[in-house]
C-alpha cells in the first residue's frame, strides 16, 4: 500500500482535498493528512480522519503523540502532496523555514514532493511567489499549476486550485516514478 502524506494549508480551496482524500482511499492508498494550524479554521480534522482512516496531524508539539511527528510521518512515504498550497507555505518551503509541522515535514522527507498552489491571482503572479516556485522547482519539487478563472474573492486570473482529478493523476504518476 503506497503511503502518501497530504499537506493541507489554509486556502479557501482546502475543502476540495476532502474529495481528493476520498479518491486516494478508494484507490487503495494509505493517506496521512497534515493540516496547518490556520487550515483548522477552514476544514475539519475529524472529516479528514474519517475519510482517511488515519490520525490527522497539525502540531509539532502535541503531547498525546509520543513520537516525533515529522520523523514517523515520513517513514515509507512515497509522496508528499501539498494541496492546496498557500503563498505562505510555498514561501516557508522555499525559505527553509520549519516553524510548524507541515514545513518541518517538507524539510524532512526524502520522497518526491508535489505542490498544487491556490491563491488570489494577484498573489500568484507576485514575483515573491513566482521566485519561490522557481526555487522549489530547481530543488526538484513538481507542481500542478493553478488554472485561470474567477477565484473565490471574485478576482479573475490564474490562481484557482487545479482540478482534483488532475492533481490525483499527477500524484499517482509521481508515486510511480
Ligand atoms: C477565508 C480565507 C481564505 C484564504 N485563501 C487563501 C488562498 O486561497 N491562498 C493563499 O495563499 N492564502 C489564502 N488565505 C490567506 C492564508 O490563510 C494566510 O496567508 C495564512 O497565514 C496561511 O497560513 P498557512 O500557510 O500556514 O496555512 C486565506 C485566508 C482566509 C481568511
Amino acid at each position: 500500500m503506497e503511503k502518501i502524506i497530504i499537506g493541507v494549508s489554509s486556502s479557501i480551496a482546502a475543502y476540495k482535498t476532502y474529495e481528493l482524500t476520498r479518491l486516494f482511499v478508494k484507490d487503495g492508498y494509505d493517506i496521512h493528512i497534515v493540516l496547518t494550524e490556520n487550515a483548522l479554521n477552514l476544514v475539519s480534522p475529524l472529516t479528514f480522519e474519517t475519510l482517511s482512516g488515519n490520525p490527522v496531524y497539525t502540531q509539532s508539539f502535541a503531547r498525546e503523540r509520543r513520537e516525533m511527528g515529522h520523523i514517523s510521518l515520513k517513514e515509507n512515504a512515497s509522496l508528499l502532496l501539498v494541496a492546496p498550497a498557500t503563498a505562505n507555505i510555498i514561501g516557508k518551503f522555499a525559505g527553509g523555514i520549519a516553524d510548524d509541522l507541515l514545513s518541518t515535514v517538507f524539510l524532512s522527507v526524502a520522497c518526491p514532493v508535489l505542490i498544487a498552489p491556490a491563491m488570489n491571482p494577484g498573489m500568484y503572479s507576485h514575483p515573491a511567489v513566482q521566485e519561490n516556485i522557481a526555487k522549489l522547482k530547481k530543488w526538484g519539487a513538481a507542481f500542478v499549476d493553478p488554472s485561470s478563472g474567477v477565484v473565490a474573492c471574485g478576482d479573475e486570473g490564474q490562481g484557482r486550485l487545479a482540478e482534483i482529478e488532475d492533481i490525483f493523476k499527477a500524484a499517482k504518476d509521481a508515486v510511480k516514478k
